[in-house]
């Protein structure tokens, strides 16, 4: 891939959100191409299992053709970086509270890998209060998530909470 430039987008994406579409979006811009990698914790309990999680984002960023790619990892982030040819790592920012937490995880990241670098961006003002844990509570609840997740999200979640009932 030579001088393109590659970054990877990490998360546990448990589910996709409007706000991790946008980051997508906007890392684009910035970046040739760009990893969207799905965390596999066999420890966490997640609603959408891996491979559930990565067919839906596959599905929401095939129109961006080989830029993005769509892979899930477990381990070190920096061991997968590395892997994917990846010096970059996305994240995204909300608001002020997030930035502990990724501040560290930065830290940590760079403590094991010298030359990764960890670059945020700055969501939307429209999606700065959305997070998937929130949305899936209110789904949960019977509460409408329509303008807070794609559509394929909103219809994934629905068959899957009324499975669950
Ligand atoms: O969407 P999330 O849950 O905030 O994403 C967190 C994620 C996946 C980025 C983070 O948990 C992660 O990178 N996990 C892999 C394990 C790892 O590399 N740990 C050391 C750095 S904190």
């Amino acid at each position: 891939m030579g001088n393109q430039s590659i970054a990877v987008f990490p998360g546990s994406f448990d589910p996709l959100t409007n706000g991790h579409v946008d980051i997508v979006e906007r890392s684009l811009k910035i970046f040739d191409r760009l990893v969207v990698a799905v965390l596999h914790n066999p420890q966490k309990q997640h609603l959408f299992s891996v491979d559930e999680r990565v067919e839906l984002l596959k599905k929401e960023f095939k129109h961006y053709g080989k830029r993005t790619k769509v892979l899930s990892f477990s381990g070190l982030l920096v061991d997968f970086a590395k892997k994917v040819d990846a010096r970059v790592i996305v994240r995204g920012l909300r608001a002020v509270s997030d930035y502990e937490y990724e501040m560290q995880m930065a830290l940590m990241n760079r403590h094991l890998r010298q030359e990764m670098e960890t670059v945020f961006l700055i969501t939307n003002e429209r999606n700065s209060y959305i997070s998937s844990t929130m949305v899936k509570g209110v789904a949960m609840l019977g509460g409408s998530v329509h303008t807070l997740v794609p559509r394929a999200v909103e219809d994934a979640l629905l068959k899957k909470l009324k499975r669950k009932k």
